[in-house]
């Protein structure tokens, strides 16, 4: 019965937790730390920056010590670029090296396998200076130091991912903000951003491959469900356009090495075709990735246009509430879903449907490297964090994972985000993620002591029985 038979996890899965280097760190420019492009974002008064955020750099072995006593096997972060490298392209920083040293090998010690993403939001400034993504050479960079971390960490990190959200960048430029000075690049210059992450990733999948024999890496698209709002032919190539669009035009390129055709023809039929060098299409097959990684917050309704010039909603979009466009699709209401308080879909049976896509499209290992459940959390007078409804919401994913894993999809593991309470692109402190609480709120940065939520003892347990709570 492939549509009720729940699967066991499979020994050896790898039950984790996520962040990333500017939402957790803190130490901005502790070190030699370079700035980044995140560093240079003004914030609004009473919302939180990214200065200190959860103070980790000072705290990793008290983070980690948390992270084991809560079962981990493994834990997704990723490198601060500019902290390693603080023009992103220059003098090597030995401090920043030696900072992912101490992480990792604190990981180690705990027997957590390292997850390492190379690029997380934070381009350093420096290289946006000189033209950002739009640069070719920053491209070029990016080869160099993912040289640079393979070479320093291979032997003790095992588990890579190349550019976080690579289409949020894209299709959500402002999600992640921008700095106060600058303006929102227009599309076509987005799309040529792109095809210089492409073609940067493909080099770094064939250099990882060549050199580093042992290691295993993936793209990490924030990939997400589309339903038609009716079954309209027309609703469901809307549905259709906008989920290639969305999600499997970047994926098909870091597996396939080439573009998309649907994405091509939306491209060139609007000017915003990519400039591609004579070389670019033997580059972009020069690499292939070993598994795929997601992140999986939400599924969207999608109609089509009504050509009434009124597709696009007219509200500021996150990564997770689909904006619509013009001819292209519209969004729509799905009555059958829940939300969050931020207007972000709940679906864990989509998370099922979802997995089923990557793996029929693909054929290759998934790993689930962010999902979760952003909160206005509470510390009660008696100092704990009772958070049922993100245990709710991650049961009711981790139920459709096994189901998923009974209809055939090789699942590696679940890095919910977030292992710790980290800044949220959006709403500072306000909306948290974590397992684990960290006292602060916007501007006031409190005790930054650590809290274990109720969800810390409930993940725990049920990574003691690997997933089988049955
Ligand atoms: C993902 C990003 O899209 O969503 C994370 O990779 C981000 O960096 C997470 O924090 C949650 O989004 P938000 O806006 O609620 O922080």
């Amino acid at each position: 019965m492939i549509y009720q038979q729940q699967a066991r996890f499979p020994d050896g899965f790898l039950w984790g937790a996520s962040t990333s280097a500017y939402q957790v760190e803190g130490a901005w420019d502790k070190d030699g730390k370079g700035p980044s492009v995140v560093d240079m974002l003004s914030h609004p008064p009473g919302t939180a920056d990214f200065r200190v955020a959860s103070d980790h750099y000072h705290r990793v072995e008290e983070d980690v010590a948390l992270m084991a006593q809560m079962g981990l096997k493994a834990y997704r972060f990723s490198i601060a670029w500019s902290r390693v490298i603080p023009d992103g392209d220059g003098v090597v920083n030995p401090d920043g090296l030696a900072f992912y040293h101490r992480l990792i090998d604190a990981l180690t010690r705990h027997g957590i396998t390292p997850i390492v993403t190379l690029y997380h939001f934070d381009l350093p400034w420096a290289l946006e200076l000189k033209g950002g993504w739009l640069n070719r050479k920053t491209g070029e960079a990016f080869v160099r130091y993912a040289r640079l971390l393979f070479s320093e960490y291979a032997d003790k990190a095992p588990l890579w991912l190349t550019i976080n959200e690579q289409n949020t960048m894209i299709l959500h430029p402002g999600a992640i903000g921008v700095p106060a000075d600058r303006a929102l690049p227009d599309k076509r210059s987005l799309y040529q951003q792109n095809h210089h992450m492409m073609l940067a990733q493909a080099q770094i999948f064939a250099l990882c491959h060549r050199e580093f024999p042992g290691l295993r890496i993936g793209p990490a698209i924030n990939t997400t469900s589309m339903y038609a709002e009716s079954c309209r032919p027309e609703d469901a190539i809307a549905a259709h356009n906008w989920e290639t669009l969305r999600c499997w035009s970047f994926m098909d390129v870091a597996v396939h090495g080439r573009y998309n055709a649907l994405a091509w023809a939306y491209m060139r039929d609007r000017g915003l075709a990519p400039e591609m060098q004579p070389e670019d299409a033997l580059i972009l097959q020069q690499g292939n990735p070993d598994f795929i990684a997601i992140n999986y917050y939400s599924t969207a309704t999608i109609a089509a246009s009504r050509g009434d010039g009124g597709d696009v909603a007219p509200r500021a979009g996150d990564q997770q509430i689909m904006l619509g466009e013009e001819g292209v699709y519209r969004p729509a209401e799905n009555p059958w879903v829940g939300k969050t308080p931020y207007g972000w879909v709940v679906d864990p049976v989509g998370l099922r449907l979802t997995l089923r896509k990557v793996c029929e499209r693909y054929g290759l290992p998934i790993l689930i490297s962010e999902n979760g459940m952003g909160a206005p959390d509470k510390l009660e007078h008696d100092g704990t964090v009772n958070d049922d409804y993100r245990i709710a919401f991650l049961d009711a994913h981790i139920a459709q994972m096994r189901l998923a894993i009974a209809d055939g999809v090789e699942l590696m593991g679940y890095c919910p985000w977030a292992a710790i309470d980290v800044v949220s692109t959006h709403q500072g402190y306000a909306k948290r993620y974590g397992f684990i609480y960290v006292d602060r709120g916007e501007d006031d940065l409190k005790s930054l002591h650590r809290v274990r939520k109720r969800s810390f003892w409930w993940y725990k347990d049920l990574i003691a029985q690997n997933g089988n709570t049955d």
